[in-house]
C-alpha cells in the first residue's frame, strides 16, 4: 500500500503561484500531497502551474486570479475560498514586490502599493484562517520576507521596513502559536532568481554588482518549506546571507545604515 503523504487531506494556499520562489513552493506542498490553492493576477500562468503539479502529483488544484495589492484584495480571496466551499490549512503568503531607488522616485501608489500587498493582504490572509488552524491544531504560516527585514534600506526604504513588519509580525504569531501544532516560519531569501529585479530596478546597484549569484528559487522555496515543517522560526537562505542577516546586530546603527545606504546606491 502507497505510505501516506504528510499534507493529503490538507490545503494550501498560496499567493504569488504564478512565478518565480511561490511556484517553487507550490510544488514543494504538492509533492508532500497537499491540495493547493493558487492565487496572484495572471491566470494563465496560474493555469499552467496548477495542471503541471495536479498531474505531476496528484492533488487538487484551484486557481483563483486576484489583484492582492487592492484595499480589500486578502478579505475577497477569503470570501471567495469560503464561497467555493474550501478549506485552507496552511497560507503562504509569499507575493510581493520592491522598488529601487528614493522614496520619490516612484509614484506613490508604487510606494503604497508595497504596504498594500506585502504587508496588508499578508495580515488579511492570516487573520482569515488564523482561528481555524488553531482549532484545529495544525497547518499554519509561511511568510515571505527577506534579508532586507534585519535593517533599514536607505533608497530602498518602504521595502526594507515592509519586510521588517513581515518578520517582526511572523515571529510574534510564532510565540503565541508555540505548543499548539501550528507552525509559523518566515523565510528570508537573499537575492533569487525570479521576475523580482525586473520588477524592482534592482540590477543596477551596487549590492546587485558585488553580491555573489543569485540563488534559484527552488533551493529557496524547499529550504522554507523544510523549515516551515520543523516550525523553525526564521529561515534565512544560505550562508552568505545568514552572515549578512546577522551582522547588522553588531555594529552600530548610523555605521550600518551608512553601509547599506552605499550597497544600495548606483554601480
Ligand atoms: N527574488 C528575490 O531576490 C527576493 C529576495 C528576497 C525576498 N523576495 C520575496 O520573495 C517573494 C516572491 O518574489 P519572487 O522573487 O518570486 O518575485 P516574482 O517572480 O516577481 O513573483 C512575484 C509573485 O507575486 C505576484 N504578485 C505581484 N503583485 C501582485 C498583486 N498585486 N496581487 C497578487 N499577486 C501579485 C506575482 O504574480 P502576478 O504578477 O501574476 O500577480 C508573482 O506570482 C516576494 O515577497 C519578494 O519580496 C524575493
Amino acid at each position: 500500500m502507497a505510505r501516506r503523504k504528510p499534507g493529503q487531506g490538507q490545503t494550501a494556499l498560496i499567493t504569488g503561484a504564478s512565478a518565480g520562489i511561490g511556484v517553487d513552493l507550490a510544488e514543494c506542498f504538492a509533492r508532500d500531497g497537499y491540495d493547493l490553492i493558487l492565487t496572484a493576477r495572471s491566470e494563465g500562468a496560474l493555469q499552467e502551474v496548477a495542471s503541471r503539479l495536479a498531474s505531476a502529483h496528484g492533488v487538487k488544484t484551484h486557481v483563483i486570479a486576484q489583484d492582492l495589492g487592492a484595499i480589500g484584495g486578502g478579505t475577497a480571496l477569503a470570501n471567495t475560498i469560503k464561497s467555493r466551499g474550501l478549506d485552507v490549512d496552511v497560507v503562504v503568503n509569499n507575493a510581493g514586490y520592491g522598488h529601487a531607488g528614493a522614496l520619490t522616485s516612484s509614484d506613490l501608489p508604487t510606494q503604497l502599493g508595497m504596504i498594500d500587498l506585502n504587508v496588508r493582504a499578508l495580515v488579511e490572509l492570516t487573520y482569515h484562517f488564523w482561528d481555524s488552524m488553531l482549532a484545529k491544531k495544525s497547518g499554519g504560516v509561511l511568510n515571505v520576507a527577506s534579508t532586507a527585514a534585519f535593517q533599514p534600506g536607505p533608497l530602498m526604504a518602504n521595502y526594507y521596513a515592509s519586510k521588517a513588519y513581515v518578520l517582526s509580525f511572523s515571529e510574534a504569531l510564532w510565540e503565541e502559536s508555540r505548543g499548539t501544532g501550528v507552525h509559523v516560519s518566515c523565510l528570508c531569501p537573499g537575492p533569487t532568481v525570479s521576475k523580482f529585479r525586473e520588477r524592482a530596478g534592482t540590477g543596477k546597484t551596487r549590492l546587485a554588482k558585488n553580491a555573489g549569484a543569485a540563488m534559484a528559487s527552488a533551493p529557496v522555496a524547499r529550504m522554507g518549506y523544510e523549515g516551515w515543517k520543523r516550525n523553525q522560526r526564521v529561515v534565512v537562505t544560505g550562508l552568505p546571507n545568514k552572515f549578512i542577516a546577522g551582522f547588522g546586530k553588531f555594529i552600530p546603527r548610523a555605521t550600518l545604515l551608512r553601509m547599506v545606504h552605499n550597497l544600495q546606491s548606483p554601480a
